[in-house]
């Protein structure tokens, strides 16, 4: 897979691409993630982006001009352009299965105020991290593109995405490990007594227990 993040703030993504799963995933090519300064695509002699907004208001509002651009030369006839703005669909783990699919995403973030209404008609799909507003879609094109990249084939064990959290709405089984006992706190007995079939049966009762106590939503 290849992923375009189209942003005004390239460096806030040079942690995120040089730690841990995401820098091997990349280094093993299982997914190319590409960071592009929508600046650089600015036909203004000065590479404005944004401008005061029509009818009045506060703050500036990112143009069309660089953004059409930047896409139109990007898009491929395999490419998904994803939008990220707090009134888009609220993203959760069903959206990431869906999205691990396609060979190529763009996604641009926003920033500032907002940006030109008619930049929606590039997307495919508008998406949101939560009922919450960031200063920018950064943070929130991270969290979409680490989402997608552990579900691509290599990058983590199939073992370990087959039992976590959202898969089939129930949230995860508490795991443990050593020491046996810690400060007088014990691990479940059925966990150490080697019976497989008690623990899947602890382990399935344990998801439904958690589920209905935390995320009773995820059950209706
Ligand atoms: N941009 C600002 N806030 C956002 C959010 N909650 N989700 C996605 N993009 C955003």
């Amino acid at each position: 897979m290849r992923i375009d993040i189209l942003t005004l703030f390239p460096s806030m993504f040079d942690g995120f691409l040089n730690e841990s799963i995401i820098k091997r995933a990349v280094e093993r090519n299982i997914v190319k993630i590409n960071i592009v300064n929508f600046r650089d695509y600015s036909t203004d002699p000065h590479k404005k982006v944004d401008d005061t907004p029509f009818g009045g208001g506060s703050g500036m509002v990112l143009t069309c001009q660089p953004i059409f651009d930047c896409v139109e030369s990007l898009k491929t006839k395999d490419s998904y352009v994803i939008l990220l703005t707090p009134d888009g669909k609220t993203y959760n783990q069903k959206i990431a299965n869906s999205l691990k699919v396609f060979k190529h995403l763009i996604i641009i973030c926003g920033h500032y105020e907002g940006f030109d209404d008619r930049i929606r008609l590039l997307a495919d799909l508008e998406i949101s991290i939560g009922d919450y507003i960031l200063t920018g879609g950064e943070i929130a094109a991270m969290a979409i593109t680490d989402s997608i990249t552990r579900l691509l084939d290599g990058v983590i064990s199939k073992g370990s995405l087959e039992s976590e959290s959202f898969n089939d709405n129930l949230l995860d089984y508490p795991v443990y490990t050593k020491p046996r006992d810690f400060r007088g706190i014990k691990v479940p007995d059925v966990l150490v007594n080697g019976d497989h079939k008690k623990i899947d049966e602890y382990r399935k009762s344990e998801q439904l227990r958690i589920t209905k106590e935390k995320r009773n939503d995820l059950l209706n």
